[in-house]
Formats: C-alpha cells, structure tokens, sequence
C-alpha cells in the first residue's frame, strides 16, 4: 500500500520524510514524543490504527480459547501491535522483524507476558512474598524478574495484581498480597518499582500492568470468573486503593477484570476507566483487556454481538483488546459507519504509540531481543541467592510447641515425608512464567544439604496429593518408626490455586489428612510444612501437631529455603497476609471486620454468631512465630489530643526476651470509635520490620498524620471525622499494646 500524500499536512512533513527515509530499517525522529507519535498516527490509515489495538498471544502458555492461530500473518498485515506468550531473545526478534521489515509503516511490536514471581529464577508465589512484610525484598524480586524478562526480549509484565481478597476459596489469592488495604498498597507499589526500576525505557526494565480492574478478588463465593457486587463505599475504601497506588507509583498500564461489578462487565465500565481511572487518578497509560474478555460480554448478557461488544468495551475505555480480536473485526466498520468516534482510535492508538517510543522501540526495535545479554543474564547465581533469601523470610512459623524448632543439624535419623516432600514439578507453584521446574529445589534435596553428614535422611511419600488410595501408608508409618524426627510435608498440588483454581473446600486434598493422622499415631516428634497457594483448615493439624510451618510454594529454592528455617540458619520472620479460618462457612472472615450492633457475647444466644462454630479465626491476620519472644512495652502517645495538621507520634519498646537473634514485624493498627459512618474495628496503618539481638531492645516509631484517619465520610467526600481513636501496636492484628486519643 502506498502512502496517501493528502495524509499530510504540512507540519507532518519533515518529520514524515525522515522517518520514511530509515523506516525499512529503524524509523528514527527526533523531538518530544508526543509530536512523534502525532506525526505516525497522520500517517496511518483507520485499519493500522485498530491493528495497534489488538494484542495476540503466539503458541506458548495460552490460558483460554485461541482466536487467532495465524498470528505471524496478522502481524504481516498489520492487525496486531503487541504479542504476549513469545520470548527469548531470537524469538522475539524474529517476530519484531516482521512488524519492523514487512508492513507498511515498520511499527515495532510490544512483547507482553505474565512475569509474575520471576521469569526463569521463580521467587515465591505473590501471597507468600506478601508474608515477608519486607518491601525491600519484594522490590527486589520484582527487579530480578525484570531483569531477566527484558533480557529475553520482554517489554511488558501482566504483574501485579492487586486485587484484595479475603475469600480464600477463590484460587486467584495466590497471585496477590492477601486481604489487606494497606499491605496490599505498599506491596503494590514495591512491585511496581521493581518491576519498572529506574523507569520506563531503561534496559533492563519492564512495564507493570495493574491488575485485574477492578475488584476481581471479591468474586462472589470465590468462584472464579463470577460476579462481584459491592457498594461503591467499599469498592473505594477496600478494593481501589492498591490499583491506586500502583498507579501513583508510575504503573504504565491497566488490565481490566473479568468480573461484573454494579451490573457491567469491567471491559465494559466507563465508571472505572474513564470516570475512576482517568478521570480522578489522571492515569495516562493505557488500558488492555484481560483474555477474550470483550468477546465475553456477549455471555455476560450486555453486548448481543460482536460489534456491540466491541463499541462497549472502547466507549468505555479499553485501548487495547487481549485476544478475542473483537477491535479488528468491527472498530472499522463501527467508525466508517459512524457508530464510533475515530477520534477514539486515535486517543487509543496514541496512548500505545506512545509506550513504545517511550521504551526506546522506535530507536532500536531489537534492544531487548539480545542473545549475549540473555545468556549472561538468566539464572545468575545472585538471583538464585536473592530468591532462596525472599523464599525464607516469606515462610511464616504457625505453631512451635516446646520449641521443637529449630532442628539440630546432627539427629541421627530424619525422615522426610509426605506427596509434597519431593515434589519438584509443585515447587514453582502455579503461574511460574518461563521457569523450570526441573531446576526448583525440593524440601527433600534441601534437607540433605542442609544436615550434617552423619544424618540418615529417610524419605516415604505416603500418598499422592490429591486422589483416595491409601497403597503408600505402611511403608510411610514404617519410615516415620524408625526416625528421631519427621518432617511432614502436605499441602497443595500447584495447579490448586491460581487461575480457574477455585476450591469449595479448604482442607487436605485427598488422603493426605489421614496421613497426618496416621504418622502423628507414631508418636515421633512431627513437624508439619506445608505448601499451598491459599489458607486452608488445618485445625486438626493445629491442635495435634507440635510444629508448623507454612511454606507457600517458594520457588527454584524452594527446598534450601524451607531447610534454613529448618535448621536456624534463618529465624522465621513471616506474618499471614490473610486470616486463616477455621472452617470454610466463616468466610468471608478478616480481621477489619465491623462490629455489627451486636457484637458477639458467648452467654447471650441473639448476638452476632454462630452455632457451630466460634467467630475467631485460626490464625489471625499479621500473625507468624519466632524462634526468639519479642516483648512489647506499653504504648507512649506524643500527644492526648491532635488537630489535623498535627503529627501523633506512637512509641513502643520491643525487646527480644528469647535466646535467638530475629526479626519482627511491628504492626499499627488504629480504630476511629465513631463516625458518620461505620468503620472497622481495626486497619493496618504502618508496620515495621526490625531486627534484634537476644536482650536487646528498640523503640519502634509511627507517625499518625490526619491521612491515615481519613476514610469515605457519608457523602463519600475523603477525609477524617473529630473523635476518639484507639491504637494497637503488636506483632498480629488480634494481639496488641493499647493507647487513645482524640482528633480536634
Ligand atoms: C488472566 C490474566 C493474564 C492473562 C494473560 C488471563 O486469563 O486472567 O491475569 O494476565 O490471562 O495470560
């Protein structure tokens, strides 16, 4: 196709011609980005217009329906700007000369994939990173994953979610930082970071997408792919603020959810994108649909077809359409028919254009498709190291009776047991990227390399994760006969949790609880790891194992990481991200809960409770053990009483009373006792992670500004209320030094 010459007006024509003069091989053009892009989009017809709205995936990991199978001819044909599924340093080239050498105007492409706990190096799922409560660590996993993405020709990771969840029953919760406001922000913004480092067009940095926009992780009964209904308060003050604040981080682009919320499918929600989104948070990347998920609004029931989907979804505020290929088949029309403002396309096609210059595409289309790069970049012995060290501080110590933790180096005979205990494939966990799970680590192989020589290490599966036969039990009590210790991993399959990984139940899978059961029948000293994307109800193991360790799935160095805490090389730091219930019928159960107007009373029957069950949860949000005590003195407020533009500072001493050096997590939690409103009976509000040596103490520090008050008042305007306040500081939600003052 030739170049129409009415196409140009005459500010376009310098620029014109010096990007048509080098086009065939990298179109170069100087000045400020916006007027590049002004100057391309003049060039371009309606139908590369919508091409760069359309992302296809190629042939690898592809999570639903494939549209589209000729994907090296769309991109010949201009009909696709960004690619996902597709890297490696020659692959990516490859398909990147196609859109550079054999269209018509040589737009590069943009290689998108879901990097979301590493790349090849897999760091611990997201949920059990969140245990960490260290941002630093986080970050820095974030940037190790870029690091790699972008040497194998990645510009793009669909990470991270930031979807506050509080129904363990929806798979998903893996991939995000738990039930919580704050925790779940300040992780948002530390991935965001990492993921990004010194920002947008820097080598060895990827592009974040937020996701899923928004409130996906309040799917109804934890279903996946379901509804999700909520007022707009809570939508607000729960569910916003991570996605918020990944933005503010300087997230360049949004990925829309599946969900319907208020009776629109997300893809579809002007309310979020335009009126939310761009609008009040002035975000100014661009919007991509989750998979198919415009073509599923016609099963949605809000689009009869393929046209009508389409104008919903751009309307709405979608750049750019994942998959179901809806934009190419109809925008065209829809424009030329007068259906749908091109200015539209163009606000859109802009939008896209502009992250790719901003990457540095249109100067060197092949940057980050560099073989010797990728080589000396993937698996670096350090990012093997950075992973085993977020891997052990995620682990969270449930239960430590008797302090039999942590293990002596020298038993003499140890036994390693259990479907999880040597399970290398489950080890990555679910949405582990380009990872191999032949390079993880499993607990087994990390146990003998964490002991002394002299100690047998015995090993019995005892069962499969998750099917009814009992064949391996015997050999399994016969192995935990003859050990000093067993160690007893149980747990998830990794495909448990994740996407379209929804569970009605959150007990053992399989037979796995009667084989707790059976080996603890051995009376050896047992300690149970478990591994798992999600809380599960493990009460019986609670009450009857001494020893419990929840180890998530961690990663390539899943099996060192698990063996350090083990054996106290590291003392374990980690606190839930979420609330452990006792059953499944508790749920939703989280710790910022409201006090309805009959809080519970065990002697009076019409309060709010159950019959059957008790309203605490197992393990409380913020919770997780050590090997040394911490001891918290009483709360020092700097002042009765503040006015708005005061500072409160809260003040605690925290000693280390045990006999191992550790960390602790120091929590605020704050309660506003009266509003216009409700409010929940507590919020996270700041932590500290902080370190001491046994005897030694610190006073811990929180500034409480007129912000960390404010909430959405009964007109919805933000912003605090006078009153009393209560503040808590301790090492979980449940437990906690108390102070009060008032706000003027
Ligand atoms: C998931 C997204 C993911 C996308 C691309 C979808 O099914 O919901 O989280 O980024 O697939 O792989």
């Amino acid at each position: 196709m030739s170049i129409s010459l009415t196409k140009l007006n005459s500010a376009v024509t310098l620029v014109t011609a010096l990007f048509f003069t080098s086009c065939q091989e990298t179109p170069r053009v100087s000045g400020p980005i916006e007027n590049r892009v002004d100057s391309l989009l003049a060039l371009m017809t309606l139908e590369e217009k919508v091409g760069q709205l359309t992302l296809f995936t190629s042939d690898n990991d592809v999570t639903g329906p494939t549209i589209r199978e000729n994907y090296k001819g769309d991109i010949k044909a201009g009909r696709v700007g960004a690619i996902f599924n597709a890297f490696g340093a020659d692959y990516t080239r490859k398909l990147q000369e196609i859109a550079v050498k054999e269209t018509r105007l040589g737009i590069p492409l943009l290689f998108g994939y879901d990097v979301i706990h590493g790349h090849r190096t897999i760091f611990p799922m997201p949920l059990a990173e969140a245990a960490s409560w260290d941002l630093e660590a986080i970050e820095k996993s974030a940037r190790t994953a870029a690091d790699e993405a972008s040497a194998e020709g990645l510009h793009w990771t669909f990470a991270p979610m930031c979807d506050v969840c509080r129904d363990p029953r929806w798979g998903r919760i893996v991939e995000g930082a738990g039930e919580d406001v704050y925790l779940g922000s300040k992780i948002a913004v530390a991935r965001v970071k990492g993921f990004q480092g010194n920002g947008i067009g820097e080598l060895n940095s990827v592009i974040a997408c937020v996701k899923h926009f928004a409130a996906y992780g309040a799917s109804q009964a934890g279903r996946d792919y379901h509804t999700t209904d909520m007022s707009d308060r809570v939508l607000r003050e729960v569910y916003l603020p991570p996605y918020k604040a990944a933005i503010d981080a300087g997230a360049a682009t949004v990925m829309t959810s599946f969900n319907e919320i208020d009776g629109m499918p997300a893809t579809g929600n002007k309310y979020l994108m335009t009126d939310i989104l761009r609008k009040e948070w002035n975000f100014n990347g661009f919007v991509v649909t989750d998979y198919t998920s415009i073509m599923e609004m016609i099963a949605h029931g809000v689009a009869e077809d393929t046209s009508a989907a389409a104008a919903l979804a751009i309307e709405a505020g979608v750049d750019m359409d994942m998959q179901a290929g809806f934009f190419n088949d109809a925008l065209v029309t829809l424009v030329k028919d007068g259906k749908v403002k091109e200015t539209l396309i163009d606000e859109a096609a802009r939008r896209i254009l502009k992250t790719k210059y901003e990457l540095g595409l249109f100067n060197d289309p092949y940057r980050y498709s560099n073989p010797e790069r990728q080589k000396e970049t993937v698996m670096k012995p350090e990012f093997l190291e950075a992973s085993r060290d977020v891997a052990r501080k995620s682990i969270v110590l449930l239960k430590n009776d008797k302090q039999l933790l942590p293990l002596s180096k020298n038993i003499k005979r140890l036994a390693v047991i259990g479907p999880l205990a040597n399970a290398r494939k489950e080890m990555i966990g679910s949405w582990s990227g380009a990872g191999d799970w032949n390079k993880a680590v499993t607990l087994l192989e990390g146990i003998k390399a964490g002991v002394s020589p002299s100690t047998q290490v015995l090993y019995a599966k005892g069962c499969n994760i998750n099917d009814d036969s009992t064949n391996l039990f015997a050999q399994a009590i016969q192995t935990a006969r003859q050990a000093d210790v067993v160690v007893l991993a149980v747990g998830e399959g990794a495909w448990m949790s994740g996407e379209a990984a929804s569970r009605a139940s959150l007990d053992l899978p399989g037979v796995q609880q009667k084989l707790v059961e059976e080996i603890q029948k051995t009376g050896k000293p047992i300690i149970v790891t478990l591994m798992n994307g999600r809380p599960l109800t493990i009460n019986w193991i609670d009450k009857n194992i001494p020893a419990v360790l929840e180890c998530w799935f961690l990663g390539t160095q899943s099996g060192h990481a698990i063996a350090d805490v083990l054996f106290g090389n590291y003392n374990p730091s980690g606190k839930l991200p979420v609330t452990f219930p006792r059953s499944v019928g508790q749920i939703p159960i989280f710790y910022s809960m409201k006090n309805t107007g009959r809080p519970m009373d065990p002697n009076n029957k019409y309060t709010s409770k159950y019959l059957d069950e008790s309203n605490d949860p197992l393990y409380p949000f913020g919770y997780g053990l050590s090997y040394t005590s911490f001891e918290y003195g009483d709360l020092a407020l700097s002042l009765p009483s503040m006015t708005s533009g005061d500072e409160l500072v809260v003040s605690c001493k925290v000693t280390n009373t045990g006999k191992y050096a550790g960390e602790e997590v120091v929590q605020l939690y704050v309660c506003d006792k009266v509003g216009s409103v409700t409010r929940p009976v507590k919020e996270l509000k700041g932590f500290q992670k902080i370190s001491l040596q046994p005897g030694d103490s610190k006073n811990v520090e929180f500034k409480i500004t007129n912000n960390d008050l404010s909430f959405y008042r009964k007109d919805m305007s933000f912003g605090s209320e006078p009153g009393a306040f209560v503040v808590f500081v301790g090492g979980n939600s449940r437990e906690g030094k108390k102070g009060e003052f008032v706000l003027r």
